[in-house]
């Protein structure tokens, strides 16, 4: 590690080890009501990087009383478009001036390797910011003509939706965390943000920015704590109008359930189990890469994930043995190392998670063609793994692994795009499907037969805040990003006005 980066992490680690992390609520930085903390800890190495607040009842009920009071009496729905979007837009320059701090934290705190933090956490934030500033003075309603008799004004307004609860999961804290905020701000929201529990810390940085941004008191109010306790309380919350979650589709359950109480708007992005499919005319020089980084990217903790390969019969050993080698040859390694590409898995539990799921498949018959394994020494590292032989019946086929675990299969040249459709529809996911072919119409046919929120065909230009993202099935309600994004933050009202 060079000089600088060395110094930057030290001295990042002594702000941690002072006091334990502070939530914002109402336009202030205030310990937990009960006093009550947890650790977060540096996947890397294990260690604890800093206490944090951990919210109750009481800490979830002042955050949504605040942002309650923001929606309904603060200036935030009331302030003029191009006003919210002027200071979506100095957050972006924000985050892009702290970049490479926002980048260290959460590289630190996640694990992921810092050559990606920039580009995905900070890069993806603004990119965000940005394009859904844009939506703020976008907004409209409708004018329509009635059928009833007489003359009639008609229109409908599209209003925001009031006080909305984000709940983020751990593996893109940052950008899940702006993705979410964005389109919510920019529609007219206020918000009660809460990051995971193994990764708080550049999501209260991000607190910070908000302020200096100029975002009104209240607006955002970031809650740091459990699941069960204190995203429990955001989602059963009556004062609550939305609740957004990305994370584990048992979760999502719980979610649902607790949206009960005053059937509160519900977003959803949950798990996946996506296909990659590779036919024997693809460039298998871009095909290769491609599904390998698909599933090894961020050691697999990716909702979209090409966690299932099925490859053509013909090019199938090319394809594998070509995959397996990249696994072998990826840097697994120090996070702050700027070679490493693989970097360990978020926790111990996770670890455990995913070692298991490697067992359980080749005690149902799968082979490990390369890694399967933890990897020695310090931190939560799984060796990049591909299992072949896999069946649709096994378990590792048909769950959300979350780690860097492909498991492959091959299809006969005989089998049709019908045959593959239901290949790739065979889990009770739907998030996304990838297809590498040099045939297009097949293509664009495989295409319109997937259950898939997101298809790529020959290549992913990654998330881009333009285009709707969300899942088919299991995989969730609604859709983020893009036009539909906007509008999930949004409450139709037709209004009719009788001229005589
Ligand atoms: P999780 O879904 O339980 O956690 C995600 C977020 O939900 C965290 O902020 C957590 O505090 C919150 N949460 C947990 N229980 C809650 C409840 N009852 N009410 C409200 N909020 C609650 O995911 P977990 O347990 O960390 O990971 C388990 C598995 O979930 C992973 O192995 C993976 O398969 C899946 N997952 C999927 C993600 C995705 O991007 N789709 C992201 C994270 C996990
Ligand atoms: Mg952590």
């Amino acid at each position: 590690m060079n000089e600088d980066l060395n110094s930057r992490v030290e001295a990042l680690k002594a702000q941690w080890s002072k006091a334990p992390a502070k939530m914002l609520i109402g336009g202030e930085w205030r310990e937990s009501q009960s006093g009550e903390t947890f650790t977060t800890e540096n996947p890397a190495d294990g260690t604890i990087l800093s206490e944090v607040a951990a919210a109750g009842q009481a800490d979830i009920d002042a955050a949504v009383a605040a942002a309650r009071k923001a929606f309904e009496t603060g200036p935030w729905p009331q302030m003029k478009p191009d006003q919210r979007a002027k200071l979506l837009l100095n957050l972006a320059d924000l985050m892009e001036k702290h970049g490479d701090e926002l980048a260290l934290i959460e590289t630190l705190d996640v694990g992921r390797p810092i050559q990606f933090s920039r580009m995905i956490d900070v890069g993806g934030s603004v990119g965000q910011l940005r394009y859904n500033a844009g939506w703020a003075t976008k907004i409209t309603g409708e004018t329509h003509e009635v059928s009833a008799p007489g003359e009639w004004l008609s229109y409908v307004l599209r209003e925001p939706i009031g006080v909305c609860a984000q709940i983020v999961p751990w593996n893109f804290p940052l950008v899940m965390a702006v993705g979410k905020l964005a389109p919510a701000l920019a529609a007219g929201c206020t918000i009660v943000l809460k990051p995971a529990e193994q990764t708080p810390l550049s999501t209260l940085r991000l607190g910070q920015l908000i302020q200096e941004a100029g975002i009104p008191e209240g607006v955002v109010n970031i809650v740091t704590g459990l699941g069960r306790t204190a995203g429990a309380a955001l989602a059963s919350h009556m004062d609550v109008d939305k609740v957004a979650f990305t994370g584990s589709t048992a979760t999502g359950r719980a979610i649902i359930d607790a949206s009960k109480t005053n059937f509160k708007r519900v977003q959803l992005e949950l798990g996946g189990k996506s296909p990659t499919f590779i036919f024997a005319d693809a460039d298998l020089a871009k095909a290769i890469p491609a599904a390998a980084m698909g599933i090894f990217f961020n050691a697999g903790q990716v909702c979209a994930a090409g966690s299932r390969l099925f490859v053509a019969e013909e090019v199938a050993d090319q394809v594998l043995e070509g995959i397996a080698g990249m696994a072998k040859a990826l840097k697994v390694g120090h996070t702050l190392d700027p070679d490493t590409v693989i970097g360990p898995l978020v926790s111990e539990s996770q670890l455990d998670r995913v070692t298991g799921y490697i067992q359980s498949g080749q005690a149902e018959g799968a082979d490990v063609l390369v890694g399967g394994q933890r990897k020695d020494g310090e931190g939560w590292y799984v060796e990049p793994t591909v299992l072949v032989e896999t069946e649709a019946s096994m378990k590792v086929r048909k769950e959300e692994i979350f780690g860097p675990v492909l498991c492959a299969a091959r299809f006969k040249a005989e089998e049709d795009v019908e045959r593959l459709a239901a290949y790739g529809n065979e889990t009770e996911f739907g998030l996304a499907a990838s297809i590498y072919t040099s045939d297009i119409t097949k293509a664009h046919k495989l295409a319109r037969r997937l259950k898939a929120g997101s298809v790529r065909i020959n290549g992913s230009p990654g998330v881009d805040p333009a285009l709707p993202l969300g899942g088919y099935k299991a995989s969730g309600w609604g859709r983020e990003n893009g036009k539909a994004g906007i509008e999930a933050y949004t409450e139709l009202k037709s209004v009719t006005v009788g001229l005589g």
